[in-house]
């Protein structure tokens, strides 16, 4: 069993993209054990993305994360994180695999609907993150 961080960027909420994004997600067997819809402030958006510091698309994925709400997920579920990442395609919506979220409704590599963790640590850092323990149901 394994947990991931997902968020339904600002782009996928204002598509109206929730539902069926967390459709395909349930539909695959990943289980949402926490949600919530929140608003980054730019230093949000900022500390969630320090691991890109210093990238040329820093300042303007966190301008784009920090526009709108999101919406944020817990997945849990065997190989939680690289079915999600299946799921969601190839981070450049030209090289995602037909039937990916990605594929279906991103319009490039900055506004790519969704994020889902990349590894077992970035994942716990994630979750950390935006949720507390009595957030997180399993
Ligand atoms: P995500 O999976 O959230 O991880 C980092 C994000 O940075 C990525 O999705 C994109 O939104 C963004 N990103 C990655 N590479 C680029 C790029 N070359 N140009 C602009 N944005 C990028």
């Amino acid at each position: 069993m394994e947990r991931t961080l997902s968020i339904i960027k600002p782009d996928g909420v204002k598509k109206g993209l929730i539902g069926e994004v967390i459709g395909r997600f349930e539909k695959a067997g990943l289980k949402v054990a926490a949600m919530k819809m929140i608003h980054m402030s730019k230093k949000e958006a900022e500390g969630f993305y320090a691991v890109h510091r210093g990238k040329p698309f820093y300042g303007s994925l966190t301008d784009f994360m920090s526009s709108g709400p999101c919406v944020v997920l817990i997945l849990e579920g065997e190989k939680a994180i690289s079915r999600n990442r299946e799921l969601m395609g190839a981070t450049n919506p030209k090289d995602a695999a037909p039937g990916t979220i990605r594929k279906a409704f991103a319009a490039n590599v900055e506004q790519n609907i969704v994020h889902g963790s990349d590894a077992p640590e970035t994942a716990a850092y994630e979750i950390g993150y935006f949720f507390n323990a009595l957030e997180i149901c399993s």
